[in-house]
């Protein structure tokens, strides 16, 4: 019968419950950013759009120079840079997971809490987008070659690296947000939009760690190495994407010594390898921390 025929990934019933926890996780917990926050609320001033700390430039004596203003300018708009890679993520992810799950069992929890996510992703945009829009900051796209990539990624990735790329970018941005949400003195919108996106984005990352364990319990070495460099690549692509130049320009800085000043920034590379640590201790378990894949994570400083 159709609807107990077995996932072609060896998907199991113990592997199913997983999804039924998540499942009832999200029915007792779920928020809709629509009337969550308070979007007509003015703007302080005074506040960041990301705590200092969590700036490319904080550390580096061109931040010394900086003036208060050029400080708060520039983090919205590393805080809106990000957002927008957020949405560009979510739209790949989006399409990745409705494609993993194209005429699977629809009696599955699975199959319910997949699309389950694909709803919790598009809310995510669209709340994303209107808190730029608020702050009013234009949407900063990824460059020509990375958008050409995404589109490349999106439309052949399955399994481990469609799964692995979901977790990478889903892992970094948490990390981030738990202490947005929390910083008195960042913007109340970005504080609020991390608090729905960290409680509903760590379902995704339970979700995304038992399909790649899944798909690796009977992948062979060399499909292994294969996926773990695939991964690696899509970390590096979206760890170097989430950042646009143009933020630097914004804050009324010299976009090439804020770059050479990012790149040396010794406190920026402990911030990335720090809220790595959880991702590379699950990579490894997975067995997909390889000697190669190792090597694009320390080049990112996610390692
Ligand atoms: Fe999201
Ligand atoms: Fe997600």
């Amino acid at each position: 019968m159709a609807l107990t025929r077995p996932t072609e990934h060896g998907h199991t019933a113990g592997d199913d419950d997983v999804s039924k926890r998540l499942l009832d996780s999200a029915a007792a917990l779920s928020f809709d950013p629509s009337t969550e926050i308070d979007w007509d609320a003015p703007l302080p001033e005074e506040h960041y759009g990301l705590n200092p700390e969590w700036s490319t430039l904080y550390g580096t004596r061109l931040w010394d120079e900086m003036t208060e203003r050029q400080r708060i300018t520039l983090t919205r708009h590393e805080v809106c840079s990000i957002m927008n890679t957020g949405i560009w993520f979510e739209m790949i992810l989006q399409q990745m997971v409705l494609r993993d799950q194209y005429l699977k069992n629809p009696a599955s929890a699975e199959f319910r809490f997949a699309l389950t996510e694909i709803a919790d992703e598009c809310r995510h945009s669209i709340m994303f987008a209107r808190a730029c829009e608020k702050m009013g900051v234009p949407a900063y796209r990824p460059n020509k070659v990375v958008a050409q990539a995404g589109r490349a990624f999106k439309a052949l990735a399955k399994g481990e690296l469609a799964y692995g790329g979901i977790l990478v970018a889903e892992e970094v941005l948490d990390v981030m947000q738990r202490d947005w949400m929390r910083g008195e003195n960042v913007l109340e919108i970005v504080r609020g939009t991390s608090r729905i996106h960290v409680v509903e984005e760590s379902r995704h990352m339970k979700f995304a760690r038992q399909e790649i364990l899944e798909r690796m319990r009977h992948a062979g070495p060399a499909r292994r190495r294969t996926s773990a460099t695939g991964i690696a690549i899509g970390a590096y692509v979206i760890v170097t994407s989430m950042i646009h130049p143009g933020v630097y320009k914004a804050a009324g800085l010299d976009v090439g010594r804020a770059l050479a000043e990012v790149r040396g920034n010794e406190h920026r590379k402990a911030m990335m390898r720090n809220s790595s640590r959880h991702l590379m201790a699950f990579l490894a378990e997975a067995g997909l921390l390889t000697t190669r894949s190792a090597a694009v994570y320390r080049r990112v400083n996610m390692l």
